[in-house]
């Protein structure tokens, strides 16, 4: 559909400039006489307001191509114009959705091409039984779903500890030093957990330690809208004139007596990491839209576990010798061959996460913001990706972080630097910690986003900027992954051999 407004309006820009051609061309007097007979008809071709056409013979009237045929013959005195060729930027000429449409069947037989190269290599790796050893070493014992049950134990202490503040049954610096403990405990005993039970597996830990990480982040927010809420009640209490209207009161919630379980546990659950005493709440359950969005789910799920076993692992075991032997031109050829994998699970982890399953969430909570996620792919700079791809994490950031560090004077790109170095902090404490292995990758990449982010914005500007970014993303990431697995192979695969050598 787009297609017949695409090929028209580039029929209409060639029409519009063999009229800007016609008048500063200096045509000759033969030439002249024939542009008399064009020009009118143009004008109109050009879709323009109609314009008073001389009575034309029909050997005069102009083809569909605006051409004359001037008496009886079929001649064509003109056959040039003054015009510029298509991919020239001053043609006017934008429509290349052929070109896109071209880049798309490329893509489809390329890649069809290493999913042959790729079964016929190895044959058929896709084994969904495996999938479960990656979450259970034993079976008897559990010890990442009892982290993650275990983990009630935080958020009721964040209650208890709200409750109390509410009543003024503790003082604020009492109840400030419980939270610090409360969330410096949230972070610290699954870390110890993971590192001290031999039965956790190094997936079943990153979701565990995931677990804890959201709540740590949303008790955080919990804790800074209750004391906002405290201290705008002091405010109010010293300025009873300001009251608020009884209409806008009846159907929301105010403090404290947001202070429930049933409250508590909404947020918990519900997709984001900003607490609010009244979210705002979608009428009813869509159920063709929750269904569209579970079916998304459960395939997505399939179609990421089996890429990651036919495809990404075999490209990552067949990396581990050119890193051994410290083969540059090997290293990056396997680098850039993991690139295509990982990338293509990486956008459609973003789809099954953003979309499929906080959508499911939501609608299954009548949660009214969908705003997961914004218009990342058109990020023309490394700062717009940030503020757009994971918007919870963007918004927890900005709310509770970045604006309060403002709010303080502090220097826009010190309170930058410091948001990053706590999300690189969360990046490593969710890698190096189920892997047991300190390294500081994934680390060095979150802070690598500061001068990234420079450089991008200082000499990449418009589609440059935009290409920059994803190349950034298509070969950042696979250097990540293959540091860390080359790291870890050589930590567990490669140590013992080379002591008993
Ligand atoms: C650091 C980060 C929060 C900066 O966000 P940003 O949108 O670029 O920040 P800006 O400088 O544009 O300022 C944004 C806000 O600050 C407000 N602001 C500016 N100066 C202010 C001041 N002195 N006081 C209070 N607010 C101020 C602006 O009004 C604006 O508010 P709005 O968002 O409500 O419109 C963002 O880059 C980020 O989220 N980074 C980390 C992301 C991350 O690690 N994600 C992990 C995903 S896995």
């Amino acid at each position: 559909m787009g297609d017949r407004g695409g090929a028209g309006g580039s029929r209409r820009r060639r029409a519009g400039s063999r009229v800007s051609v016609q008048g500063g061309g200096g045509p000759s007097v033969a030439e002249e006489e024939v542009r008399d007979l064009t020009s009118a008809p143009d004008v109109g071709a050009g879709g323009d307001a109609p314009v008073p056409t001389p009575a034309a013979t029909p050997a005069q009237t102009p083809n569909k191509d605006g051409h004359v045929d001037v008496g009886s013959g079929h001649w064509e005195l003109r056959c040039h114009r003054l015009q510029d060729s298509l991919f020239s930027s001053d043609s006017g000429f934008s429509n290349y959705r052929g070109i896109l449409n071209w880049c798309v069947v490329m893509l489809i037989l390329s890649n069809t091409r290493l999913f042959l190269e790729n079964l016929i290599k190895y044959g058929i790796l896709v084994d969904p039984i495996q999938v479960v050893s990656l979450f259970l070493k034993d079976p008897y014992s559990w010890p990442a779903p009892c982290l993650v049950i275990a983990s009630n134990i935080f958020s009721v202490a964040a209650f208890q500890i709200e409750k109390r503040l509410a009543v003024g049954a503790i003082t604020e610096q009492v109840g400030l030093l419980l939270h610090v403990a409360n969330l410096a405990t949230i972070l610290c005993f699954p870390a110890a957990v993971a590192l001290l039970v031999e039965s956790i597996t190094p997936v079943g830990s990153v979701l565990a330690l995931a677990s804890y990480s959201i709540i740590f982040l949303k008790l955080f927010s919990y804790r800074h809208v209750n004391l906002w809420c405290r201290q705008c009640r002091v405010k109010a209490k010293a300025a009873p004139a300001g009251k608020v209207s009884g209409a806008a009161v009846q159907h929301t919630v105010s403090y404290p007596d947001n202070l429930t379980y049933r409250d508590l546990y909404y947020f918990i659950f519900a997709p984001t990491l900003c607490y609010e005493l009244n979210f705002p709440r979608s009428p009813r359950i869509r159920k063709r839209f929750l269904l569209r969005r579970v079916l998304e789910m459960l395939f997505f799920t399939q179609l990421l576990v089996g890429l990651i076993q036919q495809w990404m692992v075999p490209t990552i075991q067949n990396s581990m010798k050119p890193f051994k032997d410290m083969d540059y031109s090997r290293i990056i050829e396997r680098l850039l061959k993991l690139a295509v994998p990982n990338h293509l699970i990486w956008l459609i982890f973003f789809y099954w996460l953003f979309h499929s399953c906080l959508n499911v969430v939501a609608e299954l909570m009548q949660f009214g913001d969908r705003e997961f996620y914004r218009d990342w792919w058109n990020a023309e700079s490394v700062i717009y990706f940030w503020q757009n791809w994971n918007i919870p994490v963007h918004k927890w950031c900005s709310r509770h972080f970045y604006k309060p560090l403002l709010r303080r004077g502090t220097n826009r790109w010190v309170a930058r630097t410091g948001v990053f170095l706590a999300s690189a902090f969360f990046h490593e404490y969710l890698v190096s910690i189920p892997l047991r292995m300190f390294r500081l990758w994934a680390f060095t990449a979150m802070m690598a986003q500061i001068p990234l982010a420079w450089i991008v914005g200082r000499f990449f500007q418009g589609n440059y900027g935009n290409a920059a970014v994803w190349m950034t993303l298509i070969i950042g990431q696979p250097v990540a992954v293959l540091m860390y697995v080359h790291d870890y192979y050589v930590l567990n695969y490669e140590a013992p051999t080379v002591g008993g050598a």
